[in-house]
């Protein structure tokens, strides 16, 4: 059955190339996912140096997938091929489709896409990748707010299949299927839903952890045991401190601070456990340690 049945809408306008501004973590990532699935991309990054360590990633992921024999190494080079680099926005004035993903900030975002909108076609679509802030508000710095949408996608993008496509306020049909369409035609599980805070699963996993989390202290429960009791009482594949050791404290913190200051749920709010592991700088994986050691 088509994805889009029950759905009233016009045929998907067509993506053939994707630009992608910002190739940190998630950036890179997307940028890796749009090459594999054979688009053209355009990647912009502050410094060419920046640039140059985006692409050294997403080389050495595909390499692992050689060394794994998920692709040839044919593959690989194709793939890299198709990828191109950039300090300059403007080199992304032929792209059908432009993600974001630079930091997490509302005035810079916005500045983005101000700068997106004089430079690309109008008909282009323009995506945001942000977790946490408005989408809304992100379009309102274009004059063509129905062809901005979020897509949100999950860490490593690469790796984890859903994309959130998110519907802003003035979103057209045409623009939410086209990023829909894209996403799924680049491999991935893409859902639809409205921009509200947290969008789908953040706004459900932030206070589920958060209770998780509580719940050591109240109940005296050890992280492993935590973990055990999860993994085995409801099949999750990783238990809830390892997951929060892997997402990184500090990212969870600031995730949680801004769902409870948008929705105002107690549960939202970040534990005291964790704010005191991050001002200790115990970041989880990243640090070396958080609930555990790596
Ligand atoms: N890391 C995650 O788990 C995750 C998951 C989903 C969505 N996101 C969202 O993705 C976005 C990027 O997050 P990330 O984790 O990749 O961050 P990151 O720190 O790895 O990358 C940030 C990017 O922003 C760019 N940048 C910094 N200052 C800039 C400026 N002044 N102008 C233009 N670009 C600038 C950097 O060069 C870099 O490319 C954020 O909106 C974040 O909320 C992150």
């Amino acid at each position: 059955m088509s994805p889009f049945a029950g759905y009233s809408r016009v045929p998907p306008d067509e993506i053939r190339k994707v630009g992608v501004v910002g190739l940190g973590t998630m950036g890179a990532g997307i940028a890796q996912v749009s090459v594999q699935a054979g688009f053209e991309t355009v990647g912009r990054e502050v410094s060419a140096e920046l640039g140059e360590r985006g692409r050294k990633t997403i080389e050495r992921y595909l390499a692992r997938g050689v060394d794994k024999g998920r692709m040839s190494s044919d593959e690989r080079d194709a793939a890299l091929a198709r990828l191109t680099l950039t300090t300059e926005l403007d080199d992304l004035a032929d792209c059908d489709l432009v993600i974001e993903a630079v930091l997490e900030e509302l005035p810079l975002k916005r500045a983005v896409f101000g700068t997106l909108d004089e430079v690309t076609r109008p008909d282009a679509v323009l995506a945001t990748n942000t977790s946490a802030l408005s989408v809304t508000e992100i379009a309102e710095a274009t004059g063509r707010p129905d062809r901005v949408v979020g897509m949100h996608f999950f860490n490593p993008a690469p790796v984890l299949p859903l994309v959130e496509i998110v519907r802003a306020r003035e979103s057209s049909d045409a623009a939410v299927d086209a990023a829909y369409d894209w996403a799924a035609r680049a491999g991935k599980q893409p859902v639809r839903c409205n921009d509200t805070p947290g969008f789908i699963v953040n706004r459900i996993l932030i206070p589920l952890l958060n209770d998780c989390v509580r719940v050591l202290d109240e109940a005296d429960v050890a992280p492993e045991e935590m973990d055990k009791a999860l993994t085995n009482g409801l099949g999750w594949p990783l238990g809830p401190c390892a997951l929060l050791d892997l997402i990184g404290i500090d990212v969870h913190v600031h995730a949680s601070d801004a769902l409870h200051g948008k929705l105002g749920e107690p549960r939202m709010a970040p534990p005291e456990r964790l704010v005191a592991m991050q001002s200790e700088g115990k970041l989880g994986r990243k640090s070396g340690a958080g609930f555990y050691s790596y």
